[in-house]
Formats: structure tokens, sequence, C-alpha cells
């Protein structure tokens, strides 16, 4: 997310769960073990939420702290470099208190081993010394819960994973969803939109309201400096076509993937680093933002060996689509994640 970004994002969130568009089973879920918890009057199990970049992890760890009336910390797991950063915050909580750790995937092991004492015992253990003076001591710590989020559930080790009460998907949002929220965005911002702007909008945000939100706000900026105030169906094709962003919601780096694949790989199967080296792009950005998307249009296939250009992005592309026989076998690389 651009940095630019985040005030606006943050006021648009959905503070409350009756707020919050989509998602319809993750909603109910979060309903039900909200009231139960309370009405038992105990603390929330931990959760985790896992899905692509800009489904909502993060609000719903913020509407989640609202609901239970408690106090939200939020922190990542690359932040979180050492033993003593971790026991620090968690010794800092106060009773019923939401910890979110965001990327929780990527906590190292050592700091991980800590979580897992806290979440179970809401306790750590902390060595004093070192050789054969050194003695443990535990600190009893808070009851609260752990939001944690990932947008690579299989990148979580086993016993972490086991140690949420709940484990929920977000997938992308439906059309319907997405025209809602664009429709709620605009109304927080104060900006007029005619119906097709909406749908113009919601049609091209691949399912995901942070992008929505994006696209949103420059429609915004070009209404007001090219138009009325209001987004049209012009003003909003305008600055989609601006932004280089296609009927389908493609942008320049999507449509790179698939063309590499495409032009420099016979369109399959190549290797995730093989390809994220020919278009000088990052690895982890193409598996977490980019291909998910690609994936559920059905333009792209992971393979045990490697990335697949479907017929369909060939259409979409405006390419013929190869004969079956003329798709290259690859004997290097592999899938990964
Ligand atoms: N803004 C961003 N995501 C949203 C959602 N799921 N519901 C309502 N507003 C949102």
């Amino acid at each position: 997310m651009l940095v630019e970004d985040a005030p606006l994002e943050r006021s648009l969130r959905p503070r409350r769960l009756a707020e919050y568009i989509g998602q319809e089973r993750v909603k109910e879920t979060l309903q039900v073990f909200i009231d139960a918890s309370k009405q038992r009057g105990e603390t929330l199990d931990h959760v985790l939420f896992y899905g692509p970049p800009g489904l909502g992890k993060t609000t719903l760890a913020s509407i989640i702290a609202v609901e239970m009336g408690v106090s939200l910390r939020i922190t990542s797991g690359p932040a979180i470099e050492r033993q003593g950063d971790l026991v620090s915050i968690l010794t800092n909580l106060k009773a019923g208190d939401v910890l979110f750790i965001d990327e929780i995937h990527r906590l190292n092991r050592a700091v991980e081993e800590v979580l897992y004492s806290a979440m179970e015992d809401f306790a750590v253990d902390i060595v004093l010394g070192k050789g054969p003076a050194a003695r443990t001591m535990r600190i009893n710590l808070p009851r609260f819960t752990l939001v944690g989020a990932t947008t690579r559930l299989a990148l979580l080790t086993g016993p972490l994973r086991d140690r949420f009460g709940s484990v929920l998907r977000l997938g992308f949002y439906s059309r319907a969803a997405m025209e809602e929220i664009v429709h709620r965005s605009a109304r927080v911002l104060d900006v007029p939109i005619s119906e097709e702007g909406v749908r113009a909008l919601a049609e091209r945000a691949r399912g995901t309201p942070r992008v929505a939100n994006r696209l949103l706000k420059r429609a915004r900026d070009f209404a007001e400096v090219r138009g009325e105030g209001a987004i049209t169906d012009k003003i909003a094709s305008d600055a989609l076509q601006m932004l280089d962003i296609d009927d389908l919601g493609l942008d320049e780096i999507d449509r790179r993937i698939l063309r590499s694949i495409v032009e420099k790989f016979n369109g399959g199967p190549v290797g995730i680093d093989t390809l994220a080296a020919a278009i000088s792009e990052e690895t982890d950005t193409i598996m977490d933002v980019y291909e998910p998307y690609l994936i559920q249009l059905g333009f792209l296939q992971r393979t045990p060996r490697g990335r697949i250009a479907t017929d369909g992005a060939y259409a979409h592309l405006g390419y013929e689509a190869p004969a079956e026989s003329a798709r290259q076998p690859v004997l290097f690389g592999g899938a990964k994640g």
C-alpha cells in the first residue's frame, strides 16, 4: 500500500462488524465467537486470517477489538526481531487486549517459540544469565487475543497454526459486494458517483476493497481536475485508462507476467524464480500480490513444474493459443509455495 493512501484507507475502513460488507461466512463466524465469549465474560480465542493482501485482515482485527471493547496493538512478523521484543509487547498488554501480528509467517523461530507458551498458557519463560548460572523465570501475562494474518498459510508452522482457535480464509469479494463498497466509500468521501461509475470501478478492482478505494480516490482526482467533481461513466473510464488498467482490472505488471510466460517461455511451465527474474520483480510480490487474482481469473496455473499461461490468458493478450503439443516441456525449476 502506498504511504499516501494510509490515512484515507483508515477512514474508509468500517469500524463495526455490521458495517462490514462481504465475507459473509467470516462475519457470521466472528459474530458467533464474539457473542459467545462476551456472554461467558471470557477473552476471545486467538484468530488467524489468511488470504491475499487488501481483503480486510487488518480491518477485521480492529473490528474485533471494537466489538470486544478492548484495545488493539498492531505489529508484524518482521518487526519483532528478538524474543525480548515480543516479551515487552506481551507484558504491556492489558487483560482482554487484541494483539494483531501481520505477516505472522515471517516471525523467526526463536520468537515463534515464545509465542507458543504465550498463546497457550499466557506465560513466557525467560532465561536470565548464561552458562551454568543461567536461571529461567516464568512471567505470567494477562489473557489476550492474538489475531494473526498471513498471505501464505502454507508457510506457517504446524504448532503455530494449531494454537489458533479459528482459522478464517478471506477470498476475493463478489461483484455485488465490490459495488456496495464503492458506494459506501464514495459516501464516506462525499464524492458524487454515477451507477455506471460505481460499476466501472467495482469491475476493475480485482475483488479487493483496497484496490477499489485506491481507484475511487484516483477517479475523484480526475473528476475534480477534468470534470465537475462527480465521477461519471466517462470520468471513471478515463481515470482507469490513465492508470493503464484494462477491462478485467489487470495492470501493467499483471500483463507483463502473462506476456513474459507466453513470449519468453512458450506459455510455460516456467519456475517462479525464473519468471520473477525475467520481469525484474520479487518472487514474493508475484506470489502474494499478482498471482492469486490471475489464478482466480483462470489465466495462470501453478503446476509442480512451474507456471503456465492458459488459453484464456492468450486470448486476453490477443494471441492465438498454441496447440497442446507446442507447449514447451521444462526440465528445471519447479513451483514454490
Ligand atoms: N472498506 C474496505 N473494505 C470494506 C468492507 N469489507 N466493507 C465496507 N467497507 C470497506
